[in-house]
């Protein structure tokens, strides 16, 4: 019976160590998100928040309107894909927040309807989409943004 006690603490003292390695290993690889601006918990609400205010026009996953690219009759666009394979990235984040909040052409504005903190979770949700590269990209563009945007919407 010592034995038994033995054994289980030998082995606790050979997995500990492992699994420090293990947590290391996944927060390394997960993609970066340690490194973007939001959190896990932004992007959940936001998820809640796309799904009610968002999803009937950008469509689920924010995949957007297949024929996004083309203009209607009145010259305006359908709403564009948010998941990183069009050009919402070439938005710092202050002009997403203000194209949310104010709305733009056939886009209505959600400044009455959502606080800044559910702009920006939602937000997040939809970054959370975009792969690395995408990100990284518009991180460059926000960085510019922040320097001097005109502020003239595109
Ligand atoms: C009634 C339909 C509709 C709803 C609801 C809607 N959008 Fe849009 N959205 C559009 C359209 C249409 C555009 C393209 C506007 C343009 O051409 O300027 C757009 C554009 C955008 C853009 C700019 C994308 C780019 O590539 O330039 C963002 C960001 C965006 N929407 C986010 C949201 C978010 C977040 C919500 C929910 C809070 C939302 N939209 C709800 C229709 C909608």
């Amino acid at each position: 019976m010592p034995d038994f006690g033995y054994e289980r603490n030998a082995r606790q003292q050979a997995c500990a160590p492992l699994g420090a390695v293990l947590v290391a290993l996944l927060v390394g690889c997960d993609g970066g998100a340690g490194d973007r601006w939001y959190t896990e918990e932004q992007v959940q609400r936001g998820e809640a928040i796309f799904e009610a205010q968002c999803m009937a026009c950008h469509d689920e996953g924010a995949r957007g309107d297949e024929n996004w690219r083309t203009r209607d009759e009145h010259g305006n666009l359908p709403p564009p894909p948010l998941d990183g394979s069009a050009h919402a990235w070439h938005h710092p984040l202050d002009e997403l927040r203000e194209i949310i909040a104010d709305g733009q052409n056939n886009m209505p504005g959600f400044g009455n309807t959502l606080s800044e903190e559910e702009i920006d979770a939602v937000i997040a949700w939809f970054q959370s989409l975009w792969p690395d590269e995408v990100y990284e990209a518009w991180e460059e563009y926000d960085e510019a943004g922040m320097e001097g945007h005109a502020g003239d919407g595109r």
